[in-house]
């Protein structure tokens, strides 16, 4: 009895610690193929990654080189977020067909929809290239001196692969500096537009729910990939045909259960899990409240004018949505820092650190980074608040500032014929996407709000006399050659109030923050090699730097506050319990309703009867996981990723398994659309569907 007990406990604590991390998919042996088979995986590191054979790292793509997506079907066909696919979507739309209110089903291939463009990556293979990048760099080197070795070693390299006529390669740099690995991938180029739901499905909750369990959204849409004829990659033709992957994720219909194994397999953007607490702390009380701030400032206006008219709203929907995504996003980070008290954690780290370097004589080599870092944020404060706040004021919330940051850019390209003609190329087509969906009134009361948290010159009345609040007299001031134009534009009222703050910012601002900030990566380089040799038995994963990668956990609820518990699976039950008509948020289709009405689930409900939409795990995931599949025990998509829970979205910088949880939509509501609403039974007739748990043996467990 007692024995069991310690096994038992055992079990329990290797189950429940050893969470976290984005791994390197061509390295898994050993301890992650351990950790996800403690957590319930039957799966073997050569099923998730073989160089040699199809694994399951031959479904995974890439999407457009910021989302993931994935194959699920021997034509091609391609699964990833909604939001991922939204520009796409949008840019098929008009009035008479408006897919991004009713939705976009291809019922025949001759139906699906080019996208130009649009790429997708495959990973082909992955080798570790440090000591060749790395060659002739020494420890004595300066920052400088170092990157030109490590520059021209890349060179070298990528020029000595030896790869097939329609393969790419790229190099990349891998925790800080200290590994470098090799990329083989391939890129398919003509990728076609297959089905979308509604936005009332797609984006059920849009920003209310953003970032936030419980979630009800159907955040997915489906591409295929198209080959030539021999199936290599090709750009768009008539010619092409649909692509026969190496390996498509048969789909599972038994869904998850509180405790199940999932792995999310994906290219995550970029985390920071290893700075020092002095970071952390500038980021909290100095970056994520100023950013907050300024965008706060911004998102009043906005509001106030989308709520007082319907032309606006519409216009500005998206505009909203970015600015108030990670606006949402650090007011979350910040919450969870405090909550799991980062900055006191990593503070005892890091004296727990200090005592080991003693302990093991290496005061010489590594005694002074923590302090290095302490005069080294110290210094950098002020320069990174102020480029921040930039950032902010001028290109992210201001589009009268932001044009004029990028005019700054097509003055300074004026110095020969055609360098002109492509940043005037450049600023016509950023000209056209901003006033596609433009209100000068607002934009001037953004102004209005936001420059005084920048300077004390707020002048408004550049928006009566510039000419780029208006498409077309914006162009009139294009016309003619590069010294005309330039003149031209230096007359303009807006140009001549911005100009002196974006030369100061590429004068002194910026070049002051780049050498700071690449004195803190030198410094973070060698505190992270300090780190991997003094405590060689904590869990070092590298920070995502978009390559593919593998972070598994399991399906689990969490308690975001004292006396709340939130469950990890949300029911259609739940879309109804939300449901406002007419609410742009919460609104949904009436075939949605009446097939909620008729009990209508098909083979997708779960054994209660009910329809699963959306579940939990503590797989660590980051932005550009997004439409990332969510893999169960066997090798089957169980979920697709989309988004993260609020209290959680801290992992970026601190990972704590408490807390820490990504949001997946249920497969089973996604084929429920594909097949009961939207009547895409041609899909499900592509796809391979699934059922691993093997009923008879549950039906005993339970006896
Ligand atoms: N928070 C998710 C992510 O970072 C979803 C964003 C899109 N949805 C939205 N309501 N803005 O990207
Ligand atoms: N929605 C995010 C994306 O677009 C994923 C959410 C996250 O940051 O985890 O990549």
């Amino acid at each position: 009895m007692k024995f069991f007990k310690i096994v038992l406990l055992f079990i329990s604590l290797q189950t429940s610690a050893q969470q976290g991390g984005m791994w390197i998919p061509s390295l898994l042996n050993g301890m992650n193929e351990q950790e996800m088979q403690a957590l319930g995986s039957k799966l073997t590191a050569k099923d998730i990654f073989d160089v040699n054979n199809s694994s399951l790292k031959d479904a995974i793509g890439h999407f457009n080189g910021g989302c993931t997506s994935e194959v699920i079907s021997p034509k091609g066909l391609l699964l990833t977020n909604h939001h991922c696919g939204f520009s796409q979507i949008q840019s098929h739309s008009s009035i008479e067909n408006d897919y991004l209110k009713d939705g976009f089903w291809a019922m025949t291939l001759a139906e699906e929809l080019p996208n130009e463009g649009l790429y997708v990556d495959f990973i082909v293979r992955i080798e570790d290239v440090t000591t060749k990048v790395l060659n002739g760099v020494n420890d004595g080197m300066t920052a400088q001196v170092r990157q030109s070795f490590v520059d021209s070693n890349i060179n070298a390299v990528k020029k000595a692969a030896v790869v097939e006529p329609w393969h790419k390669i790229k190099i990349k740099p891998f925790f800080k500096g200290n590994q470098y690995f090799l990329f083989v991938f391939e890129r398919f180029e003509d990728i076609r537009l297959v089905g979308a739901p509604p936005t009332s499905i797609g984006k059920f909750g849009s920003d209310t729910d953003n970032w936030v369990w419980p979630r009800h959204t159907g955040d997915f849409s489906i591409f295929r990939i198209y080959a030539n004829k021999n199936n290599r990659p090709s750009k768009y033709s008539i010619d092409n045909v649909p692509y026969t992957p190496k390996h498509f994720l048969p789909i599972s219909l038994d869904g998850v259960e509180e405790g199940d194994f999932t792995m999310v397999f994906g290219f995550p953007g970029r985390t920071n899990e290893y700075l020092p607490a002095v970071a952390i702390e500038q980021l909290t009380e100095k970056i994520n409240p100023s950013n907050i701030a300024v965008r706060e400032a911004a998102l009043k206006v906005m509001d106030a004018y989308m709520k007082s008219n319907d032309t606006i709203r519409i216009q500005y929907a998206s505009k909203q949505a970015r600015i108030a995504n990670y606006w949402k996003k650090w007011i979350g980070e910040n919450k969870g820092l405090k909550k799991s008290k980062a900055i006191a954690k990593k503070r005892e780290f890091e004296a727990e650190f200090t005592k080991k370097i003693i302990e093991k004589g290496l005061e010489v080599q590594y005694g002074s980074l923590l302090e290095e870092f302490e005069s080294a944020y110290a210094e950098f404060n002020n320069i990174n608040m102020l480029r921040s706040r930039f950032t902010e004021v001028f290109i992210r919330n201001n589009e009268l500032m932001k044009i004029m940051f990028r005019l700054t850019q097509m003055e300074d390209a004026a110095y020969n014929q055609e360098s002109f003609n492509k940043a005037k190329a450049y600023m016509i087509s950023t000209l056209k996407g901003i006033h596609k969906n433009y209100n000068a009134e607002l934009d001037r009361a953004i102004f209005n709000e936001i420059m005084p948290l920048y300077t004390d010159e707020v002048n408004d009345r550049i928006y009566d006399k510039t000419s780029f609040t208006n498409l077309d007299s914006a162009l009139v001031v294009l016309e003619g050659s590069p010294s005309q134009v330039i003149q031209r534009i230096n007359e303009d009222a807006a140009y001549q109030y911005a100009k002196p703050y974006i030369m100061e910012f590429y004068t002194r601002i910026e070049p002051e923050y780049q050498s700071k900030k690449s004195n803190i990566n030198a410094i973070q380089k060698d505190y992270m090699q300090a780190l991997m040799q003094v405590m060689p038995n904590e869990r070092y994963f590298p920070d995502a730097n978009g390559t593919l990668r593998v972070t598994y956990g399991q399906v689990k609820g969490y308690e975001p506050r004292d006396a709340v518990y939130y469950k990890p699976i949300s029911y259609l039950d739940g879309v109804i319990e939300k449901y406002e008509p007419d609410d742009y948020e919460f609104d949904a289709p009436a075939k949605l309703l009446e097939l909620y009405e008729t009990q209508d689930y098909g083979q997708y409900a779960d054994s209660n009867g009910k329809l699963p939409v959306c579940f939990l795990g503590t797989n660590h995931t980051t932005g550009g996981n997004s439409g990332s599949p969510a893999i169960d025990a066997h090798g089957n998509l169980v979920g697709l990723n989309f988004d993260r829970v609020w209290e959680g979205t801290m992992s970026d910088y601190y990972y704590d398994a408490e807390i820490c949880r990504n949001i997946m939509v249920d497969l089973r509501y996604i084929l429920f659309i594909v097949d009961k609403f939207a009547g895409a039974t041609h899909l499900i007739e592509e796809m391979t569907l699934v059922h691993p748990k093997n009923n008879t043996v549950k039906l005993i467990e339970k006896n």
